[in-house]
């Protein structure tokens, strides 16, 4: 996937012209004393295009890709976390010039308030500290970080981006721009991308993929491989009543938590209180 095969918003397309110049001018960002550059945090709600966008860059600037989930370095034994760390620092640092991508950002932060383990703290220090060591300038490594709950990040993890990218749900003209490009090599009769938006909102890219496999699919059972507008608005209907079923069983989840044990009876009340009537007899 190439950044052409993504839809952003002009403050994401002005971040990306940002690095490029940055990975471009290396040498003259070396010679006046700007190092503090290179460190973006990707910040957004899942299937908005983060991994994608990192990809992307990658891919453009034909540069090798290093990808970690902070989750999958995090040992059950906790004294090898600190460890796995630094070998995700080391690694970039043979790979470059190259792009470490770091998902699953408030990882960080969420174990850090979960359990103050001596382990863990070693390894959020030891993570703070390679970030501040690495450098775009001088290592030629671009350090992306990305996260779903920007809120947990402390100040800590936070200050040490220099660029944080929002990645927000598409508003109407980006997701018509999304259909258009995801149905590029497809044949649709009376294809209105701008009325598939108008029926989207509140879907992100990844949700706008999943419709059209759908459709895809569904047309495919009639053995048909030409789609109609028609089984794209099927389709549409057909996820928002998905969608809705993923709610529910949302609720009864959080009531089977209840039922259980009391350790989740904080989450369950936040919950409900988000509107929900449903499943709330405590
Ligand atoms: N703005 C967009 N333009 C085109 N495609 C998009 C866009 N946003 C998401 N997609 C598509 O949705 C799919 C999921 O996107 P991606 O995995 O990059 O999301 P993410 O933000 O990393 O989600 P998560 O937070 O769950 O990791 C990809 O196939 C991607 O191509
Ligand atoms: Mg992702």
């Amino acid at each position: 996937m190439t950044l052409n095969d993504l839809v952003l918003t002009g403050d994401q397309e002005g971040e990306i012209q940002k690095i490029v110049k940055a990975i471009e001018h290396r040498d003259y960002l070396a010679r006046i004393g700007l190092r503090e550059i290179g460190k973006l945090l990707f910040v957004g709600p899942p299937g908005t295009g983060k991994t994608s966008v990192a990809r992307a860059l990658a891919h453009d600037l034909d540069l090798p890709f290093v990808e970690v989930k902070l989750s999958m370095i995090t040992s059950q034994y906790l004294g090898e976390t600190a460890k796995n760390v630094e070998k995700v620092f080391e690694v970039a640092k043979r790979l470059s010039p190259c792009i470490l991508f770091m998902d699953e950002f408030d990882f960080v932060a969420k174990t850090r308030s979960s359990d103050e383990h001596a382990a863990i703290k070693r390894a959020v220090n030891t993570l703070l500290k390679s970030i501040d060591e690495i450098s775009l300038i001088q290592d030629e490594v671009l350090l992306i970080g990305a996260t779903n709950h920007p809120d947990q990040l402390d100040a800590a993890a936070w200050r040490r981006f220099d660029e944080i990218v929002n990645f927000p749900k598409p508003d109407r003209d980006m997701r018509a721009d999304i259909l258009r490009i995801v149905t590029r090599e497809m044949d649709i009769l009376d294809f209105e991308p701008t009325k598939l938006a108008d029926m989207t909102e509140g879907l992100t890219g990844s949700d706008l993929r999943l419709v059209l496999r759908e459709a895809v699919l569904e047309a495919l059972t009639e053995e048909r491989t030409t789609l109609t507008q028609q089984d794209l608005e099927d389709a549409i209907v057909d996820f928002e009543e998905r969608d809705n079923l993923k709610n529910m069983d949302m609720i009864d989840g959080d009531h089977d938590a209840l039922v259980a044990g009391g350790d989740f009876s904080d989450e369950a009340d936040a919950a409900s209180d988000g509107g929900h009537s449903h499943g709330h007899d405590h």
